[in-house]
Parts: structure tokens; sequence; C-alpha cells
């Protein structure tokens, strides 16, 4: 017998008085509808005005993912800070700061949309192999928890900036740990042919380089392996470098503040549950705590798994392509729209909207000019059904988004309590040509 809907979809139900609890998250209802908090991602659609394609996102269950990994980390010394280019919408930005969480930043735009949408300035960690002077600039203003130092080279940098600004960076070294992960390779970033991190071997000139340098304080050491790890066991391979690497300076008579083992935890994108974001943060509290390291603040920096099983974007089907080979459903969401499965391969959940998944294989594209505009094999009845769901796109869905072949930003939705809550509409096709014109 199937267990409640909820229960595999890493989300709790949230219990209310006197009312059975509201199904967080993608669920489907008992007509098959795919719903958010009950209420039919159709309705919400129509509610909202915006046509497709759309993304919809349940804010209920990513605060609530949120509140899951914080209450995992058990510290208030200790800080999830969200990556924010999984999705930088500001009503999720101020979602998961609601629930405890910091923010992680990687350019200046990003850094100053944190600050506007609320993210406390001594919570934000800025990182970036080529942080620009404007953009050192800013972060120094703001006087933010730590720059993330990735290079030798960029200590002389950092510290002129300091200098010509009358203050001291505070920095922590991203070192690269030289570690493999089983990961996508355009996502692996910690191994030695990575552009990412200080190397182990570069590591004694950056703490002499750092420690010569008055207007710059070393706070914190920290690694980043990669996206979308499947087993937490990757993720500690990696912790444990940098625990060696923070103790060896602590045994050298230095301060630290921080240990930041990065994010990277996977999500279940329909292959299986993986272990929880709870389960990968409760395993780096206590390698820390192993490894004597309790008293320091340790940071982590998850983003897809705050917010990818918790948007989905909604595309309308347009046509049907009969080939000897099969058939081919085209839809108005493109790669443009969901970058992910052109660039990584990637595999996205493709449902009817309202109803529950029969029928045979079809291949779902978008209508770019790229064979890689493919969305792969799914299930749809023959007709296809006027409207499909792409499952699992909260995260580098609508951040990745281009405008690619003129063809405009996707609306965005927002959900609270089955409700909407807010929406950012498609600037639509006029806005691309009369910039184009202007160009
Ligand atoms: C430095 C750093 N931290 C955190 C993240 C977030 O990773 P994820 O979304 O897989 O949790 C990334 C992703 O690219 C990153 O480069």
């Amino acid at each position: 017998m199937p267990g409640p809907i909820w229960s595999d979809l890493g989300v709790a139900p949230v219990a209310r008085r006197g009312k059975s609890p509201p199904m967080l998250g993608f669920h489907r209802d008992t007509q098959g509808r795919a719903c958010f908090s009950g209420t039919p991602l159709g309705n919400l659609l129509a509610a909202a005005g915006t046509g497709s394609p759309a993304y919809l996102y349940d804010l209920d269950a990513i605060e609530q993912e949120a509140r899951a990994m914080v209450e995992a980390f058990g510290d208030p010394r200790h800080e999830v800070a969200y990556a924010i280019k999984a999705n930088s919408a500001a009503s999720i930005i101020r979602t998961v700061v609601r629930a405890g969480c910091g923010g992680e930043v990687v350019s200046g735009g990003e850094l100053d949309l944190a600050l506007a949408a609320g993210v406390p300035r001594e919570r934000l960690m800025m990182t970036s192999v080529a942080k620009k002077d404007a953009e050192i600039d800013r972060a120094l203003a703001a006087g933010i928890r730590a720059i993330q130092i990735e290079s030798v080279e960029e200590i002389p940098r950092v510290a002129a900036r300091a200098r010509a600004l009358g203050s001291v960076a505070r920095v922590s070294f991203r070192i690269n740990p030289g570690v493999e992960v089983d990961t996508n390779a355009k996502v692996a970033t910690g191994h030695e042919r990575a552009k990412f991190g200080i190397g182990l071997d570069e590591l004694g000139l950056a703490w002499e380089r750092a420690d010569a340098e008055p207007a710059v304080t070393v706070v914190g050491v920290g690694a980043h392996v990669g996206s979308t790890l499947k087993v937490v066991e990757s993720y500690l391979d990696s912790a444990r470098v940098v625990c060696q690497v923070a103790k060896a300076r602590l045994a050298g008579g230095k301060a630290l503040e921080l240990v930041d083992f990065g994010g990277g935890f996977g999500i279940d994108y329909g292959m299986g549950p993986l272990p929880s974001p709870a389960a990968f943060l409760a395993a780096a509290r206590a390698l820390a705590e192993q490894e004597g390291l309790g008293s320091l603040g340790l940071v982590a920096e998850p983003g897809r798994s705050m917010v990818a099983s918790h948007g989905v974007l909604v595309a309308s089907v347009v046509q049907e392509k009969r080939v000897q080979k099969g058939r081919w459903v085209f839809i108005d969401a493109a790669m443009n729209d969901l970058v992910r499965p052109a660039m990584y391969g990637a595999r996205h959940r493709i449902e009817p909207l309202d109803s529950l998944p029969s029928g045979s294989a079809v291949r779902v594209a978008g209508p770019v000019c790229e064979s890689s505009d493919d969305f792969g094999e799914h299930v749809l009845a023959e007709p296809a059904p006027d409207a499909v769901v792409i499952r699992d796109a909260g995260a580098y869905g609508f951040s990745m988004a281009s405008e690619y072949n003129g063809r405009p930003l996707p609306a965005e939705i927002f959900v609270r309590g089955g409700r909407v809550a807010s929406v950012s509409p498609s600037p639509g096709p006029d806005a691309w040509v009369a910039r184009r014109l202007g160009a």
C-alpha cells in the first residue's frame, strides 16, 4: 500500500490546529492534478494570469526545507549560507532568511541583491575566482563576514582595495582539496584541474602572503567540491581536508573563526532518494567536533537542495510531430528557460499538468534552433495534454535562463498557503525587440 503522498517529497506536513496538514511541495490531488498545498498548479497559473512558460515556487516548502537545515546544524554559531545563485528571487531569499539562513554570493550584483533582500551583512560570504575591484570594494564597504580568497594572486589585490578604503579585509581561504567526487564534470570544482580554490601546494605561500598583509585578516578556511553530491562521504572527504588545514593553522598559533564545507547536496530528480540535507549537515557538524574544531563557526553553502524540488516549470504543448521512429511533443518552454538538460545532460521529469502520467514514451523538446533543446523521453498520452509540468526546476532554472532566440525570460509565480503570493511577469517579446533595436 503506498504511503502518504508527501512522504517521498522529503517534506513533512505542517500541523495546523483543526485542519488536516497541507501537502507542501509538489504533489497530486485525488483527481491527479499537480498541486502545491492542495491547489492545482493550473488554477495558480490562471490566477497569476501570466500564461506559460512560468516557474511556480512553493515558498512554504522552501521555508520548511530551510528550517530543517538550520535545525540540523543546531547551533546559532553555525551558518546555513544559502547559495543565492541557485535561485535569486527576493521572495525566496527573504523566505530562507526568515528561516534562519545567511547567504553566499558570487558577484557584486548578488551581493547588492542579498543585502537589499535582508540578508544581514555579517552573515554573507562572497566567492568568485575573479572578483573585480569594484566587487571587492562593495564587499569591503558592506562589511560582510568573509571574502573567500581563491588564489595567492588575489591576496595582494584584496589587501590593496582594503588599504584604499581604510579598512581591513576579513577573508577566508577557499582551498582546492584535490578531491574527485561522483558528479557531472561541469559541476565538479574540487579536483586539481579545476579553476577553483587555492591548491594545497600553494597554501604555505598563501598563508605567508596574507600574514604579511596588515590589511587582511584570515578568519576562515573552506572548500566547495561540487554539486549534486549523492553521498555524504563525498562531502566529508573534502571537509576532512578543510579540517586538517584548519588544525594546522591553529597549531601554528593563528586564530580562525570559521570552517566552511561548501554546498552541493544532491536532490532526487526522480532516480531515487538521496541522503537529506540534514544528514549532510549533521555529519559535517559531527566531523568538526570529532576533529576538535567544535568551537569554530561552521558554514555550509547549500543552494540546489533548498529550492530545486519546490519549484516547477509549467509549459503548454504547442504541437506534436509524428516521425517514423516515434513522436515529438513540442512545448513552449525551451533550453533558454531551463538549460540544465542541454548543458549538463540533466533529466527533469515531464508530466501532464492535470493528470497522472500515462501513455507511451515521446520526445519532448522546445522551439529553440539547437538540437540540444531537447528535454528527453517522457511518458505522455496521445494526443498530448494541453500543458505539462517540468519537475524539480526550482534551482538553476530561472537563474540560468536567457533570452536566446528572441525568447523573453519566463514568468515566476510565488505561492504561499496554496495561493499566489506574488508574480514576476515575463518582460514579453516586445521588450526584447525594443532593447535589441536599441543595440
Ligand atoms: C562556492 C559554492 N558554494 C555553494 C554552491 C552551491 O552548490 P549547490 O547548489 O549544489 O548546493 C556552489 C555552486 O556552484 C558554489 O560554487
